[in-house]
């Protein structure tokens, strides 16, 4: 266990809440209700999604041991109104049966994962046919925009700050080109957010 991922665990929520508060919490409240039957979300991190649902099932799956302990200590206080389980899984190699789920859930996640397309590939694998990816994800600001430039140069020395998070990754593309299609794609400044991750997509694709 690193101290950087120990270091992420402590200081994600009180980092975020200001972000939480002033935007990301009702953009998961209104993207989450739209997740229904039995739902996987990859990369929950704290759990910060927790109280948005109204699934039947969530299945949390988080690879590390700090991040993971502290949603297991959260949901200890919560009475979540859904079955739900908490599993230590990779997305980049889910370990679950084609076509069993209703919803794949990708919250500020895909910036981190090492191979975004491989978990995006094993998302729609598990996917029903039909099935949805709901996704809301910070990314690259705009080509040939100030801001993408300082994205580019702070990268490197982020990643190794921020747990493996890119800042230049175009998300659309990627979860185009893994064969979704995307029904609702909104683009918006993430306020309250540090400015080199504040350009964010949210929206919902379809496993078709
Ligand atoms: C910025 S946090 C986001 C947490 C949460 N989804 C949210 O919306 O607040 C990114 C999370 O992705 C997790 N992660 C990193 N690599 C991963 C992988 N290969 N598979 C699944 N999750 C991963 C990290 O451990 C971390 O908890």
């Amino acid at each position: 266990m690193s101290v950087m991922s120990k270091l992420m665990a402590a200081v994600y929520d009180p980092v975020m809440a200001a972000t939480e508060e002033a935007c990301l919490g009702e953009w998961r409240s209104v993207l989450l209700d739209q997740a229904e039957g039995e739902v996987l979300e990859i990369g929950s991190g704290t759990g910060v999604n927790a109280p948005y649902y109204h699934a039947d099932k969530v299945v949390f799956t988080e690879p590390e041991a700090p991040m993971r302990h502290k949603l297991e200590a959260k949901f200890e206080g919560l009475d979540l109104p859904y079955d739900w389980t908490v599993e230590p899984i990779d997305a980049q190699q889910l370990p679950f049966e084609t076509d069993r789920f209703d919803a794949v859930v990708a919250t500020l996640v895909l910036c981190t994962i090492p191979d975004p397309a491989a978990a995006l590939a094993e998302a729609r694998r598990v996917l029903k046919p039909g099935g949805k990816l709901i996704f809301l994800e910070h990314v690259a600001a705009e080509e040939g925009s100030d801001r993408l430039k300082w994205q580019k140069r702070i990268e490197p020395i982020w990643k190794v700050c921020a747990g493996n998070c890119h800042l230049t990754r175009d998300t659309e593309a990627t979860i185009r080109e893994a064969g979704f299609e995307i029904d609702d794609l909104k683009r918006e400044s993430m306020r309250k957010a540090i400015p080199f991750v504040r350009p964010t997509i949210r929206g919902i694709a379809t496993n078709r």
